[in-house]
């Protein structure tokens, strides 16, 4: 499933869409080079849960947590990672076996150490703006619901 984001607000405004159906415990992988809108929409996202300060890149904290609406948030940038054996330092387990949505920017660096995410969401740079190609994984093949989108239901 491809989807046009023609602006900086409307890859925002996906992420929003994200936040109403992703299940409290769900792991996202965000792909895309440099620059292609993978925080963009994580700041969507925790903008329509509630959260009002600032979101900033994890790439030199690796991490960043939020704690909003009951739920945890985690957003990881990888980029910065010379081994995928950094994650087993930084206790990545800990935080994908807890109760919440874990987003990961450059998810193929941490290669061997990350399970199989529900969600990937792929952004490319496009004449009009983004690309967000999207596709999931559910378990058991159970529906995570319908992201709601200019009109359409996206059953995900
Ligand atoms: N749909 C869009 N159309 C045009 N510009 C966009 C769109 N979505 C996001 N942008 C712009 O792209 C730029 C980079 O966004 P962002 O920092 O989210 O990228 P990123 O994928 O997280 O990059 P990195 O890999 O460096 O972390 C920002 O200036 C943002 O405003
Ligand atoms: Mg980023």
């Amino acid at each position: 499933m491809n989807i046009e984001l023609h602006s900086e607000s409307e890859t925002e405004l996906f992420g929003r869409q994200l936040w109403q159906i992703l299940p409290p415990k769900c792991l996202v992988f965000l792909r895309g080079e440099l620059g292609a809108g993978k925080t963009t929409l994580v700041r969507g996202l925790l903008r329509a849960a509630g959260h009002t300060g600032a979101v900033k890149s994890p790439t030199y904290t690796l991490v960043e947590e939020y704690d909003i609406a009951e739920r945890k948030v985690f957003h990881f940038d990888l980029y910065r990672i010379a081994d995928p054996e950094e994650l087993e330092l930084i206790g990545i387990r800990d935080y994908l076996e807890q109760q919440s949505i874990c987003f990961i920017e450059w998810a193929e660096l941490g290669k061997g150490f990350l399970p199989e995410p529900d969600i990937v969401l792929n952004l490319s740079h496009s004449p009009n703006g983004r690309v967000l190609n999207l596709s999931s994984n559910s378990k058991n093949n159970e529906s995570l619901g319908n992201l709601h989108w200019k009109n359409k239901d996206i059953l995900l």
